[in-house]
C-alpha cells in the first residue's frame, strides 16, 4: 500500500476525524490559523515528500472561506513536493448552480472545479453531486461516491411496511427511482416550480402517483432552507400519505431551517455527516449516518 497523509480543512474535522478512524491512521498535522483581518496562513507540519495526500474539506458555509482555505492548503501542500494530492470534498458548495439560470449569471459550479484544479488536486473524491454532470466541470478524475447504502440502511432499521419513495421534484427521479429500487418500493414524483427572481422559494403543485394510506420516503440531495421539503410532506399529508420520513445527504439547512424542520408534519429526518453534524445546527431528533467510512473506502482504492 501506498504511503498516504489525509489532512483536515476546517469545515468538517469531525468527518475527517471519522474517516482518519476508518483507515487506522491520524490526521495529518496542519496549522490553520488566522491572521486578524481573517486571512488565513495554513502551515502544514508534516514531511509530505513523495506521499499521496488527501485534503479532506466540506464547501459549506462559509463556502468562499473554505474553498480559499482549501486552495491554500494545496498550494501549501504541493510547494513540499508530495506525489499527488486529492481534494475530498463531501459536500461540494455551488453545486446548484450547474448552469446559467438567466444571461449574466456564472456557471459557479464550474468556477469550483477550476478553482481545485489550479491549487494542484491532481483528483477529487465527492458525495452525491447535485447533478451527475458536474463531473464533466473537471479535468482531473473524480471519484464520485453514494451516501445512498447508508441511507437505505438507515431507513430499513425502520421496518417499514409498502412503502413509496418520492422525488420532491423532477430534477430527482432518477436518483430516488435507484432508492426506491432499493427498498423495493414504488415510486412517486412531484413537481416543484422555482422562481427565477426568488431565490430560495419553491411551491409544490403536483404529485405524480398515489400515496394514499401509504408511508412516503421523500428523498433529496440536500436540505437548505428546508421549504421542498416541508411543502412536499404537506402536500403527501394532503394527499392522503400516513407517515412522512425524509432522507437525505447534505444538511445544509439554511437560515431558519431548523426550527421549520421541527415544527414540519415529518415522522423521521435521516441526514448525513457531508456537513458538519453538530447538535446546535440539526433539528432535534434527526438521525445522523456517516459516510465516513464510504469515503475510507474511496481512499483506499485510490492508494492501493
Ligand atoms: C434542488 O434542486 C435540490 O435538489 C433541493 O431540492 C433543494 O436545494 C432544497 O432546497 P430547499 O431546502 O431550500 O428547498
Amino acid at each position: 500500500m501506498k504511503d498516504y497523509l489525509l489532512f483536515s480543512g476546517s469545515s468538517n474535522q469531525t468527518l475527517a476525524k471519522k474517516v482518519a478512524e476508518e483507515l487506522h491512521i491520524t490526521l495529518g498535522k496542519v496549522d490553520l490559523s488566522r491572521f486578524a483581518d481573517g486571512e488565513v496562513r495554513p502551515w502544514i507540519q508534516e514531511d509530505v515528500r513523495d506521499k499521496t495526500v488527501f485534503v479532506l474539506q466540506s464547501l459549506s458555509t462559509p463556502m468562499d472561506e473554505y474553498i480559499m482555505e482549501m486552495s491554500l492548503m494545496g498550494d501549501a501542500l504541493r510547494r513540499s513536493a508530495p506525489k499527488t494530492m486529492v481534494a475530498v470534498i463531501p459536500y461540494l458548495g455551488y453545486s446548484r448552480q450547474d448552469k446559467q439560470h438567466r444571461v449574466g449569471e456564472p456557471i459557479s459550479s464550474r468556477v469550483i472545479a477550476k478553482f481545485i484544479e489550479i491549487s494542484k488536486f491532481k483528483e477529487v473524491i465527492v458525495v452525491d453531486l447535485h447533478n451527475d454532470a458536474i463531473v464533466g466541470f473537471f479535468q482531473i478524475p473524480v471519484t464520485h461516491i453514494s451516501a445512498m447504502p447508508v441511507l437505505v440502511n438507515a431507513i430499513k432499521k425502520l421496518h417499514v411496511t409498502d412503502p413509496v419513495v418520492v422525488s420532491p421534484d423532477v430534477g430527482g427521479v432518477r436518483r430516488a427511482r435507484n432508492f426506491a429500487y432499493q427498498l423495493d418500493a414504488d415510486l412517486v414524483v412531484m413537481e416543484k416550480k422555482r422562481f427565477i427572481d426568488r431565490h430560495d422559494v419553491s411551491e409544490n403543485f403536483q404529485i405524480i402517483g398515489d400515496v394514499k394510506g401509504r408511508t412516503v420516503i421523500i428523498n433529496d440531495d440536500m436540505i437548505s432552507t428546508g421549504g421542498t421539503i416541508i411543502h412536499s410532506a404537506d402536500a403527501l399529508r394532503q394527499a392522503g400519505a400516513t407517515s412522512v420520513i425524509v432522507c437525505a445527504t447534505h444538511a445544509v439547512l439554511a437560515g431558519d431551517a431548523k426550527t421549520n424542520l421541527e415544527k414540519a408534519a415529518i415522522d423521521h429526518l435521516i441526514l448525513t455527516d457531508t456537513i458538519i453534524d453538530s447538535e446546535d445546527r440539526l433539528p432535534k431528533g434527526t438521525t445522523i449516518v456517516s459516510v465516513a467510512s464510504t469515503i475510507a473506502t474511496a481512499v483506499l482504492t485510490i492508494i492501493r
